[in-house]
This record gives structure tokens, C-alpha cells and sequence, in this order.
């Protein structure tokens, strides 16, 4: 069978979709008038994007959304697995429902998501939280309105995890929160299989999402008056393989890049491995792509990189950083860290300092390993304390900080595009929006000007942010 098998939903499976959600529409107006529905996301954009459409869903069943639970009909909580503390907070939020449940019997409970397409959660799930109707693994949702209705109706509690190789599923309704920023999955699914993670297990292969049907979405997403697209992938450099026409991710760059309009190209998370030169020329090239490159590195040592299946070396993540620096002038880099993978002595940590230093980051997403049962890291020995590994994290924190602030204070005197996205947190008056290279940058400004870009002249720095006034 072809690895990368992908279906869209035909129009069988759209009309029987509908149908659903007709049935659901005039059942919940029958029985709640106007139902509600509190809907949380953990973990990572990729999340986040799902559960835009878990809502544009529910959207179309009649719910209104609301993030009082005591008022909710349903509650569904999108969860995340890459971590155990993303897991145990899941678990202490659900727990807590159970008291819920007891008092308003009709709640509806969904969980949805990589955590619960682990097989030993979803059993755990079963045995100790029988108050929850429906769990649904990632890459499920479209089963959303069949489930909850045979659930309404009478039905059991129901299990839906999928196989691994999910479908890619279009013509699906959407229900966005980020204003004039919005989400733009353009694949699913790894199949890197980093040592440590879980990813790989819990989202099934890696597939891609055609041209046409990305650039149509984000068609519309500008027709909407978006200004600011991230495209997600958990490699967006693999894009396209097993598509007709091999397309890849330059090419589809490109492709945006010439729609129409005054707007911003995102993109996350590039593997190293897999970014090519042609790739860093494609930025470049592309105006309305940010100059900003999320390139995790995870470990400066090479054989922690060896260990975590990463496949580039320490030199060659320089090599790609030292051309992507000519190339794009003004590059601002982030990166991801992990601290404490198994094995990993005071030697090697220092060689991710030493790393760190060097690269320049922007801004750094740091992480304490932690072990996910059934990857390849779990089996490792892993000898050195938590307490120690928690003293190495704020060491290397201690180094990036002014090396961000020293990133930051660069930009003093620079007058910038920015795209105002809200109102800022300094004070009455100010609004926030981003640098093109991804920074926040906050400014006086009238609320009537969110959503447009405007020209700001950086005045000060602070190691979170940036301050301004509008040119
Ligand atoms: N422990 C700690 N961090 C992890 N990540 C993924 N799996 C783990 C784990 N088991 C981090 C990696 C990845 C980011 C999304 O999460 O740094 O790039
Ligand atoms: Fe996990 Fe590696 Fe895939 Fe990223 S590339 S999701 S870290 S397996």
C-alpha cells in the first residue's frame, strides 16, 4: 500500500458530515437552545489548528463557545503528549470535571488529540475517568458530529483512534481566534522519529496537504482581511513528498508568496536536516516571506545528536546558519533545546552553550527532557538527577538572556513594518504587534489601527519585547 496514502473527504463522507451536523443543529436548539461549549488547546500550533476546526465544527452544530465551565454543555479539551507535564495537567483538569459530571449529568466530556492516542491513556481513560463520552485521536475530528450525535441519542461511550497513517482531510469548516494572524496547516504527521519524541507515535506518517488545496485556503484567509500566515508542519522542509508532481516547500513558498496583497509568510518547524540552500535563497527571495528561521538544534554535541536520531552534525547546523546569515540580511534565529537527554554529561551540555553563543538566537524554547514511554530515549540510561538538570536549564538561560537582550537592543533606532495584532500590556494606550524577524514590539496607538501594518521607530529594548512610537 502507498505510505502516503492521503484522502480527501469525498463528497459521501461530506454529505453524510452534513448530515450529521443538521441532525445535531436541530437536536441541541431542541434540547438547549442555545448550547455552549468551552474548548481548551494544549500544547503546539499544529494543536491549535486543530482545534480551529474542532470549533468551526461545533460552530456549525449551533454551539457558542465560552470559557466559564460551569456554563458549558460540552467540555473538550485538545490535549498534547510531547511532554509528561503537558499530560498530568490534562489529568488534573479532567479529574476535575468528575465533580461536574455529578452535577449537570447531560455535560458532554470530550477528549481529543495526541495524548489520547497513546494506547495506554486511552486504558487509563477507560478504567479511572468513566465520565468522559468521547475520545478521539488526532486526525479524527471529522467524526466529531457523528460521534456526539450517537452519543446524544443514547449511544455508549465511544474510543476513536486512528491507524497511523490518518487521513488528510479538506472541506473542512473553520473557526479561528488570531484576528489578523491565522494558522495554515500544510502537513501532518513526522516521520523522523527523534530518539525522545513522541510525535511520530501519536500523529501517524507524514503527509502533505496539495498546493492548490493550501493556496486556496489561503486565498481565503486574505479575502478575510488575514495579514499574517504560519504555515505548520512538524518539517515543513519535507513538504510535498508522495504528492503528484513531487512539490516542495520552496516551490510552495513561492507560490504564496506571488497571491496578491499586502501580508506576511510564516512558516514552523524547519528540520536542519532538511533545509536546504535552495530553501534559504527561496527567503530571500520572497518579500512577503519573514526573514525568520525556527531551527531547532536541540543539542550542541554530537553525540547527543547522534543519540536523538537528529542527522545533522553540530558543524553542519552551522554551516546551514553561517549561509543563511549571508543570504538573509537581518535573519533572526530561534531554535528549540532540550536539556538533560539521557547520558548527556556536563561536557556536552557545555558544547550547547558553547553552541548557543555562537549561533546568536533571537530566542530560545527550552525544555527539560522528559521521558515519553514507547520512544526510543525511554530505554536509555539516564543517570543524572532532575536537580541537576534543572541547575544546567537556568544556567543556560543565565547565557541566552543577554544574548537576546543584545539581539533586542540592535533594533534601537530602526524604524520597522509592524503588524498591529491587539492591545499591548504596558499600559492604556499602547498596542502590540510583531517585527517581520518576529519580535513583539509595543506601541502608542488607537485600537482602529489592529490589523494593519504601520511604520514604528524602535526606541527601547526590553528582554521581552520592544518599544516604539509610530512614524
Ligand atoms: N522531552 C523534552 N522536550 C521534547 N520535545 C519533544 N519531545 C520532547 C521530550 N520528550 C521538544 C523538542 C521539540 C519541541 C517541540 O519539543 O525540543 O523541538
Ligand atoms: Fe518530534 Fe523530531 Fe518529528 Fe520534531 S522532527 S516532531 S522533534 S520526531
Amino acid at each position: 500500500m502507498d505510505r502516503y496514502q492521503r484522502m480527501e473527504l469525498d463528497f459521501e463522507h461530506l454529505e453524510e458530515q452534513q448530515e450529521y451536523l443538521v441532525r445535531m443543529k436541530g437536536l441541541l436548539a431542541a434540547r438547549l437552545g442555545v448550547p455552549l461549549a468551552a474548548v481548551h488547546s494544549y500544547g503546539c500550533q499544529g494543536n491549535a489548528a486543530d482545534t480551529e476546526r474542532i470549533k468551526g465544527l461545533l460552530a456549525q452544530m449551533g454551539y457558542r463557545f465560552t470559557d466559564d465551565l460551569d456554563r458549558a454543555d460540552l467540555i473538550l479539551y485538545n490535549t498534547c503528549a510531547v511532554r509528561e507535564n503537558a499530560e498530568d495537567r490534562v489529568f488534573g483538569n479532567v479529574g476535575a470535571l468528575k465533580k461536574r459530571k455529578e452535577q449537570k449529568p447531560d455535560l458532554l466530556i470530550v477528549l481529543c488529540g495526541c495524548m489520547t492516542q497513546q494506547p495506554a491513556v486511552a486504558e487509563k481513560i477507560k478504567k479511572s475517568y468513566p465520565y468522559v463520552d468521547l475520545v478521539l485521536g488526532a486526525g479524527a475530528y471529522h467524526l466529531l458530529p457523528k460521534l456526539l450525535y450517537d452519543r446524544l441519542t443514547g449511544g455508549k461511550r465511544s474510543f476513536t483512534l486512528l491507524d497511523e497513517s490518518p487521513l488528510v482531510v479538506e472541506n473542512q469548516p473553520v473557526s479561528r481566534d488570531g484576528g489578523c494572524k491565522a494558522w495554515l496547516p500544510i502537513m501532518y504527521g513526522c516521520d523522523n522519529f527523534c530518539s525522545y519524541c513522541i510525535v511520530p507515535y501519536v500523529r501517524g506518517r507524514e503527509r502533505s496537504r496539495t498546493p492548490a488545496h493550501v493556496a486556496e485556503e489561503a486565498r481565503r484567509l486574505l479575502d478575510e482581511g488575514v495579514k499574517d500566515i504560519t504555515l505548520l508542519g512538524q518539517n515543513v522542509n519535507s513538504y510535498g513528498k508522495g504528492l503528484e508532481g513531487a512539490p516542495t516547500f520552496a516551490g510552495l513558498l513561492e507560490e504564496l508568496n506571488s497571491l496578491p496583497g499586502e501580508f506576511r509568510i510564516r512558516f514552523m518547524t524547519s528540520h536542519p536536516k532538511d533545509c536546504t540552500r535552495e530553501l534559504i535563497d527561496t527567503i530571500a527571495r520572497c518579500d512577503k516571506v519573514c526573514k525568520h528561521l525556527h531551527l531547532p538544534l536541540q543539542s550542541g554535541s554530537n553525540r547527543v545528536l547522534r543519540e536523538m536520531n537528529r542527522r545533522y552534525t553540530a558543524e553542519q547546523y552551522l554551516e546551514l546558519v553561517d549561509y543563511a546569515r549571508e543570504t538573509i540580511p537581518g535573519l533572526s534565529l530561534t531554535s528549540d533545546i532540550i536539556v538533560g537527554f539521557p547520558g548527556e554529561t556536563r561536557e556536552e551540555f557545555e558544547e550547547t552553550l558553547g553552541m548557543i553563543e555562537r549561533v546568536g538566537y533571537t530566542s530560545l524554547f527550552t525544555f527539560l527532557y522528559s521521558r515519553r514511554s514507547g520512544t526510543r530515549a525511554a530505554q536509555m540510561e539516564d543517570p543524572v538527577p532532575q536537580e541537576e538538570k534543572s541547575r544546567w536549564l537556568r544556567e543556560l538561560l543565565a547565557v541566552q538572556e543577554p544574548i537576546g537582550m543584545g539581539v533586542h537592543q540592535a533594533q534601537v533606532g530602526e524604524t520597522l513594518p509592524i503588524l498591529a495584532d491587539g492591545l499591548g500590556k504596558t499600559g492604556e494606550g499602547m498596542l502590540c504587534g510583531r517585527t517581520d524577524t518576529n519580535i513583539i514590539v509595543e506601541f502608542p496607538g488607537s485600537p482602529q489601527l489592529i490589523g494593519q501594518f504601520v511604520m514604528v521607530r524602535i526606541t527601547q529594548a526590553r528582554n521581552w519585547a520592544l518599544l516604539g512610537e509610530r512614524i
